[in-house]
């Protein structure tokens, strides 16, 4: 059953399909935490290609009690399980197999199975959790409709949730009550669901554009269910969004959401019951940020939109993983654009992608958004998959276009509804849709690594003639030398020496069609004849191709451009240029931080602009998106120029920054709406740049002071303890403890400690690791103080001594006993080792080298042995 090779690896190339298939299971629960019985009756039917099978299931470290076939009790030797397959011989024709296990929630810190969080009990089974609840072929080709019945003591569990339908409910005498579920969509094991325990609601009725009434609820434990109002927003919104975006109409009479304080993700889409990590439902003003109601607003719509991107059309195997993830998040991505700025949202996606995904395509862990082979399925759920794999979405709604791209997504979900795809299914959907071939675009999927497009231009004043020579290279990643020239959509537009567009169209071996030019081989030329005078080129407008484009540019044309875009993205873009320009101390550094200074001079004193656009604006690209552009990292130097630079911009606008911090304060004041929200994002990034002026920190002290919501108490701690401001450690202990018995607000004092850019950042850390607020079993936790202090500390980390590198190598051990995939997503803060400079390489590798032997999980295990290859 797609076992791995003598490689340790599972291919994609072995992909067989089931021998037996699952039409129908029912589970029975009989929950307690410390030991839940769980009761399975599978319906099992051969393929008939295929008769004589042995029939395989999955469970893993599962105390069998008792196994019958058709109701009689099986012998002995006609199965063996040995604590991670039960293999079952002699099977013939179709027939049920009954198991009896008992599992235990309580002593689940993994979170995978069925586990214990609060007074909850909750599952998390995707990819391979299932298995760790009872025996199944625990794939996602294996497609059966469920029954689900809970029993459970109905003090301790008055809300018993499974996926699908309520059928009914009774009492059992005794204390304890029983409630039967029913799904009747085909469904894998990795959507199964169940939750229990106290828990409360919010809730909402509709009606669907197909007519079905519809109720939503969103649950929290008694004390948060009050903070779970503005998440049931959210599915509203995204319920409707589909049908209008997609015609995708919900279809099931409940939608229920719960909220957990202990979960390994974000949050999970199980048919009709989504789980959610509780920092992605709770929110209100005093609680959390105006980043934080957006990101639960994705996330919420993010799961909603998996019930057809996943769900309804699920994956044949987990090869296939970007079809649903990378999928969805170019649905969610559209959903946000929809609903808010689309050139913000634009924004916040290329800064992860320039920042983090091509971190990740340029390091050690690179992988195909279609990996060719994998140790361990949980650690390929990353930026590449989900980020890279949305923007080859994108790619090819800008090849085919809108009403084609809307076309091939009906014809996908019409001809693959209760299926299991692969993306040669979406492809052959969208090629038939739009007539176009694209077997060329599939490389995509096949080849890691960020595309490089080198252009060169070359002017001949003579004759006006204009000719860009366009060159594309996808570098080497491990296990795969030699790359291929991908379809890649660039767009282009040649601006001449008055600023208006040049409109006559290019010459070209390529297809080129407004603004637009189809990169197919490895190099194109595009000739313009009979120009004026030399244009300025700009290329790639709105990120349409997730490559790093290569053109030397004159920091005049820069500013020029700068100037000339109406396109905010595009505005931002080119700011991001100049700054990279100016960071990187490229030759034309000064003049690049003059063109700057001046264009957001002009930008603060903009009345049109929005304020959160120019908030962005003010935020140079971060360090790792630099680092990403070195050859060889100096960490220290860098982010020293960092700073410089930003010293040097505050002064420069240090009168704007407070015209406009002092002209948004009533704006600021207007609750979650739209212009509020802008209104504070300007205002706290100007806080940032003025406190850098002020050693006292007068105005952030101020703002903290004055309370207000949690958007502005946060930016204000965050500069008094990011700059060591005097009141810093006053205002940290009048925060924490008044937010002291909530999980979610401790953890945002903890990140701001954890990321103090100071070396002596990680004593604090240290400290708080010996201290009561460090619960190693919380995922939350481990990140905010592990995670940002490794992932957004780069003076703590990468100190000289290598104490950062040790101090994460150290967690790792010993969290990879705890749960061992928040312990290996942990080591990709390693990833681009190799490219840092001395004394931090032989640090890092020393680190790495320590961990050796001392890693139990093959999560962790994969991870280590791919970055010390
Ligand atoms: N299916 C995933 C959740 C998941 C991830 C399960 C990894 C098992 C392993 C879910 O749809 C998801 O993608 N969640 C994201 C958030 C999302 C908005 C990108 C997450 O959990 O980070
Ligand atoms: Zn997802």
């Amino acid at each position: 059953m797609n076992q791995p090779r003598g490689d340790g690896h599972v291919h994609l190339a072995d992909y067989i399909a089931p021998a037996w298939r699952i039409p129908q299971a029912e589970l029975q629960f009989e929950l307690d935490p410390a030991a839940t019985i769980v009761l399975s009756r599978l319906c099992l039917s051969p393929d008939p290609a295929r008769p004589g099978q042995p029939l395989e299931l999955d469970g893993e470290g599962l105390e069998l009690l008792d196994i019958t076939l058709d109701g009689q009790p099986l012998a002995p030797d006609r199965y063996d399980y040995d604590g991670h397959r039960l293999v079952v011989a002699g099977l013939s024709g179709d027939c049920e197999l009954a198991t009896r296990v008992r599992i235990h929630p309580a002593g689940n810190t993994r979170l995978e199975g069925l586990y214990r969080s609060g007074d909850l009990l909750l599952t998390q089974c995707e990819a391979q959790g299932f298995r760790r609840i009872t025996f199944m072929a625990d794939r996602p080709d294996v497609m059966p409709r469920w029954r689900i019945v809970l029993r459970a003591n109905r003090d301790a569990f008055p809300v018993l949730l499974a996926n699908g339908n309520p059928l009914s409910s009774r009492d059992l005498g005794d204390g304890r009550h029983e409630a039967s579920w029913e799904n009747p969509h085909p469904t894998p094991a990795y959507l199964f669901a169940i939750a229990a325990g106290p828990l409360e609601r919010v809730s909402q009725r509709l009606k669907t554009a197909e007519g079905r009434d519809v109720e939503i609820n969103v649950w929290a434990e008694p004390g948060d269910v009050a903070r779970c109002k503005y998440a049931l927003g959210a599915v509203e919104r995204a319920l409707r969004w589909d049908e209008e975006r997609f015609g995708r109409c919900y279809d099931l009479d409940v939608f229920n959401v719960v909220a957990a304080q202990d979960f390994t993700m974000g949050a999970m889409e199980n048919k009709g019951l989504n789980i959610f990590n509780a920092r992605y439902i709770l929110a209100d003003e005093s609680t959390a940020t105006d980043a934080d109601f957006l990101a639960i607003e994705s996330v919420v719509a993010h799961e909603y939109l998996h019930n057809w991107s996943g769900n309804r059309v699920t994956l044949r195997d987990w090869f296939q993983l970007s079809l649903k993830e990378g999928l969805t998040v170019f649905r969610d991505t559209e959903f946000s654009s929809d609903l808010h700025s689309r050139a913000l949202k634009r924004i916040e996606v290329v800064r992860l992608l320039r920042g983090r995904q091509f971190a990740e395509d340029a390091g050690a862990l690179a992988h195909p958004v279609r990996p060719a082979r994998y140790k361990e399925i949980s650690n390929f759920y990353t930026l590449t998959i989900y980020e890279k794999g949305a923007e080859i979405i994108r790619v090819l709604h800008t090849l085919v276009g809108e009403e084609a791209f809307r076309a091939g997504m009906d014809r996908y979900f019409a001809d693959n509804d209760g299926r299991a795809a692969t993306l040669e299914d979406f492809m052959s959907a969208h090629a038939a849709a739009s007539g176009r071939d694209l077997s060329a675009f599939a490389r995509w999927y096949a080849q890691a690594g960020t595309p490089e497009v080198a252009i060169s231009a070359d002017f001949n004043p003579a004759t006006g003639d204009y000719t860009l020579t366009v060159d594309q290279h996808t570098p080497p990643t491990p296990g795969q030398p030699d790359k291929q020239p991908l379809v890649i959509p660039l767009r282009y537009v040649l601006f001449d020496a008055d600023g208006a567009v040049v409109g006559q169209a290019p010459e070209s071996d390529a297809v080129v069609r407004d603004g637009l030019v189809e990169l197919t081989d490895a190099r194109h030329v595009l000739r313009w004849r009979g120009l004026d005078g030399q244009p300025i080129p700009a290329f790639n407008q709105g990120f349409g191709a997730p490559v790093k484009l290569r053109f030397d540019q004159d920091v005049d044309d820069l500013a020029r451009l700068a100037r000339l875009e109406r396109d905010p993205f595009n505005r931002w873009d080119l700011l991001q240029r100049l700054a990279t320009e100016a960071l990187l101390a490229r030759p034309h550094a000064e003049a690049a931080t003059g063109a700057l200074s001046d264009a957001l001079a002009d930008l603060l004193s903009d009345p049109d602009a929005d304020p959160a656009f120019v908030a962005e604006c003010l935020v140079l690209p971060d360090f790792d998106t630099l680092a990403e552009q070195v050859d060889e990292v100096d960490v220290q130097a860098l982010v020293a120029r960092r700073e410089e630079l930003l010293d040097r911009l505050a002064e420069d606008q240090v009168e704007r920054l407070q015209l406009r911090y002092e002209a948004l304060a009533t704006a600021a004041r207007d609750g979650l709406s739209g212009k509020a929200m802008s209104a504070r994002a300007l205002r706290n990034a100007c806080l940032a740049w003025l406190t850098r002026l002020d050693p006292e920190a007068r105005l952030a002290q101020a703002q903290f002071d004055a309370g207000g919501s949690m958007t502005e108490r946060i930016a204000a701690l965050r500069c008094l303890l990011h700059f060591q401001a005097p009141g810093a450690e006053a205002a940290l202990a009048r925060f924490r403890d008044s937010h002291a018995g909530d999980p979610l607000v401790t953890d945002k004092w903890i990140g701001l400690v954890a990321t103090r850019p100071h070396p002596d950042a990680l004593d604090d850390v240290q400290a708080l690791m010996a201290s009561p607020w460090w619960k190693p079993a919380n995922p939350n936790r481990v990140r905010a103080l592990v995670g940002s202090f490794a992932r957004l500390n780069p003076l703590a980390f990468h100190r000289r001594d290598g104490a950062g590198y040790r101090l994460l190598a150290a967690q790792v051990a010993t969290l990879d006993g705890v749960n061992p995939q928040v312990a290996a997503r942990l080591l990709g803060a390693f990833e681009s080792w190799h490219r840092w400079a001395q004394p931090q390489r032989g640090q890092a590798k020393s680190a790495l080298g320590s961990l050796q032997g001392q890693l139990a999980s093959p999560d962790s295990r994969d991870f280590l042995e791919r970055l010390l290859a």
